[in-house]
């Protein structure tokens, strides 16, 4: 059987499952620019921090999961913390041929992609990973809840889960487009781009940058508009969503508008104020806005951040929060971790 058919699994004679699925193994996304790897791993390595993880030390000789991998970017940085293995699953076919090939170009020997859905929890047996970490890919799912549940049994007692999904105040225009793409162009990823392309890409540029680094132009719109499934969840949905499953929430990014500055700030290198226009404003914002302080979901900070990604999200594609949880059990080792 051919790679991509095996991975079909659940909701696999689904047509709607089906088309997205041939559609991300067309695309292959997210596609990063390999030569502006530098300033994605400062970037990275900054999101961590401010969520309380020390990249130095928090994946040493690890196992770890990242679900829904993609071309494997952030899988082959998990892969250069140190951990002892680190395994992409993803059902795009043609992003893991990228995410493969990327890897024996880093000779990194800790890290295998697989094809395999997160909605099939039989993959792995449950507690198998210490980090499990699955970023924009479960509310691409057709039972977002499931993939949830499966990411949550695959976590060991003790264990870190991270997620990154849609915010619903984030993507508040970009769903109304998206309902406007379901009257006019229905379930056909090419029509909803060509639609899309028309109606909402007024940057027509030839360059998406996601968190500062290029990613492949087509790769984005299909992703954003082509993609038939793309649930949203709220921050108070989702972080119950972790507590009833014995998931305790510690760490969160973006949490105050300044992390988004100060990301920007760290992935550019930036030291002494910089002459292009956008610079120039992060350089000021930087300055203006105040120190982020408690880093907890209280009722205040929640609305505080949505009406920032309502604002955001009016102006580009919409943001989402990057959350991530403790699993209850284990025994905690020196490091703080469970097993
Ligand atoms: C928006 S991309 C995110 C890629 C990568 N994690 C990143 O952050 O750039 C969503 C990915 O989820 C994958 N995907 C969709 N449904 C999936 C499923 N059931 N199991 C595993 N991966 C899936 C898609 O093929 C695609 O590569």
């Amino acid at each position: 059987m051919a790679d991509a058919d095996q991975a079909a699994g659940p909701g696999g004679g689904d047509e709607r499952a089906e088309r997205t699925r041939a559609m991300y193994s067309r695309v292959r996304y997210p596609g990063l620019d390999p030569d502006a790897n530098a300033r994605y791993v400062r970037h990275r390595r900054f999101v961590y921090a401010r969520m309380g993880l020390d990249c130095d030390t928090f994946l040493r000789d690890r196992t770890v999961l990242d679900a829904g991998c993609g071309t494997g970017e952030e899988t082959l940085f998990l892969a250069s913390l140190g951990p002892a293995r680190v395994v992409g699953i993803d059902t795009s076919a043609g992003s893991l041929e990228v995410a493969r090939a990327s890897a024996a170009r880093a000779g990194l020997g800790n890290v295998e992609f697989r094809l395999a859905s997160v909605l099939e929890v039989t993959h792995f047996a449950d507690g198998s990973f210490d980090y499990v970490s699955s970023l924009g890919c479960i509310h691409h799912t057709p039972d977002m809840p499931r993939a949830f549940d499966n990411l949550c049994r695959w976590t060991a007692p003790g264990g870190l889960l991270a997620t990154f999904v849609y915010n619903p105040y984030g993507h508040f225009v970009y769903n109304l487009q998206c309902n406007a793409l379901d009257l006019i162009a229905g379930q056909d990823p090419d029509a909803r781009v060509r639609w899309a392309r028309r109606l909402f890409d007024w940057r027509r540029d030839k360059t998406f940058y996601r968190e500062g680094v290029a990613a492949a132009y087509d790769g984005r719109l299909y992703d954003k508009y082509g993609v038939l499934y793309r649930e949203c969840l709220s921050l108070s949905v989702l972080l119950r969503w972790y507590r009833t499953r014995g998931v305790e929430p510690f760490g969160a990014f973006p949490m105050y508008a300044r992390d988004m500055v100060d990301a920007l700030m760290a992935r550019e290198g930036m030291r002494t104020p910089p002459t292009d226009r956008r610079g120039r404003l992060a350089w000021r914002l930087h300055r203006l806005l105040p120190t982020p302080g408690p880093r907890q979901w209280t009722w205040r900070r929640r609305t505080l951040m949505q009406l920032l990604l309502l604002g955001l999200g009016c102006v580009d594609y919409g943001s989402a929060f990057r959350v991530v949880g403790r699993k209850a059990g284990g025994t905690a080792d020196a490091a703080g971790w469970g097993r």
